[in-house]
């Protein structure tokens, strides 16, 4: 049988089988990395105990400073979650004047349940960073003027938390890299980072804050990293 095709084609087959499946590889993987990671997380919101604790109320509406709850959010890297001892500081018994509504009261019993037992309340948690990503910052983000509507949503609108941002790797470098080119999108006073309605309507209408871009600048130490080994281990 004459050759029709040169011996070296038989290894075609092998040589395409590889170079498609490395394409779809790559295919599936930037589809990965540019895609799913921004939207799979956005909106979540899992069920917690009681129904949910209401930001919305406490926070919009009755003005509580988040960081009455969530006290050790300047000192730390961590933003702790109040114990139950903070709510019963309002929610023991008679000391409300709500308390005398029925529904109240049987709305905020799993409160008094948790404390009289001795026991945290079970909130599940909505915010989580894969293990190999190092501690999150918030101590230092909080001190360079970054507020926590950037990066939680318009929390004083929420009566349940659910995810308001990716927290994708490609999103926080997003920040990293313009956070110096436009301080004003990303940027606030210091004193307004937990006047979440506030700071909403500021970074709606930057372009307004633009001239005060070098003052903004002020607070950020070190240009924020893009190095592995900063948020990797
Ligand atoms: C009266 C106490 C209280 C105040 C005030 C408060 N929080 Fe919370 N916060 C909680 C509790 C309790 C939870 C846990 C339940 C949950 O996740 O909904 C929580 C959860 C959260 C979460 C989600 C945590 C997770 O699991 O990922 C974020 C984000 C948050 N708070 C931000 C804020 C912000 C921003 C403010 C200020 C605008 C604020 N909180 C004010 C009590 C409070
Ligand atoms: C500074 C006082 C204060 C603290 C601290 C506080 N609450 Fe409240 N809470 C209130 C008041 C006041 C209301 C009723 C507001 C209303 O009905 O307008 C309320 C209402 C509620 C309700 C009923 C919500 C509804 O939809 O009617 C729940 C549940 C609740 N609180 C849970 C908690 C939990 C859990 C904590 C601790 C993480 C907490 N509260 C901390 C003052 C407080
Ligand atoms: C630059 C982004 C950023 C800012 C600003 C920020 N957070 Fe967070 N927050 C995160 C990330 C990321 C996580 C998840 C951290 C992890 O898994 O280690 C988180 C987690 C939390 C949690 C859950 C902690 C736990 O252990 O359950 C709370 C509560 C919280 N943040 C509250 C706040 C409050 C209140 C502010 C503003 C005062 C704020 N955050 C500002 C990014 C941010
Ligand atoms: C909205 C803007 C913004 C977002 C979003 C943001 N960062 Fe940052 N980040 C900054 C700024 C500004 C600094 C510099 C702070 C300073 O040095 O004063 C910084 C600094 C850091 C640092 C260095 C802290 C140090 O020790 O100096 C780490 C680590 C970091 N960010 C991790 C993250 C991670 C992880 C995410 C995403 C989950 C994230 N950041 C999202 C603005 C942001
Ligand atoms: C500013 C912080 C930050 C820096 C700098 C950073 N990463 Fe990440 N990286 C993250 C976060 C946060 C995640 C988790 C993303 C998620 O859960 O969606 C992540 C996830 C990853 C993943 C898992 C795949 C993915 O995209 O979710 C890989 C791989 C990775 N990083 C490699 C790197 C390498 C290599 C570098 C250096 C070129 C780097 N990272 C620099 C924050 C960072």
């Amino acid at each position: 049988m004459s050759v029709i095709f040169p011996r070296w084609m038989n290894s075609l087959p092998p040589v395409l089988a590889v170079g498609v499946v490395g394409g779809l590889t790559a295919a599936v993987g930037l589809f990965w990395y540019y895609a799913t990671p921004k939207f799979w997380r956005v909106g979540y919101m899992p069920v917690q105990p009681g129904g949910g604790f209401n930001h919305q109320l406490h926070a919009g509406k009755l003005g509580m400073d988040c960081r009455y709850c969530h006290s050790k959010i300047e000192q730390s890297s961590e933003a702790n979650i109040p114990s139950v001892h903070v709510c019963y500081g309002c929610h023991a018994d008679n000391r409300l004047v709500q308390f005398t509504n029925a529904t109240h009261k049987a709305k905020t019993d799993f409160v008094r349940e948790a404390y009289v037992k001795d026991e945290p309340i079970a909130w599940n948690r909505v915010h989580k960073l894969p293990d190999y990503v190092r501690n999150f910052p918030h101590d230092i983000h909080i001190a360079a003027g970054v507020s926590c509507y950037s990066c939680h949503g318009q929390i004083m609108g929420m009566p349940i938390v659910y995810h308001a941002q990716p927290l994708s790797m490609s999103w926080c470098l997003d920040c990293h890299r313009d956070v110096q080119v436009n301080p004003q999108n990303h940027l606030v006073p210091k004193d307004m980072v937990t006047k979440l309605i506030a700071v909403e309507n500021r970074l709606a209408n930057p372009q307004e804050h633009a001239g005060e871009a070098a003052k903004l600048l002020e607070n950020i130490k070190l240009v924020p990293p893009e190095n592995c080994g900063a948020c990797h281990y």
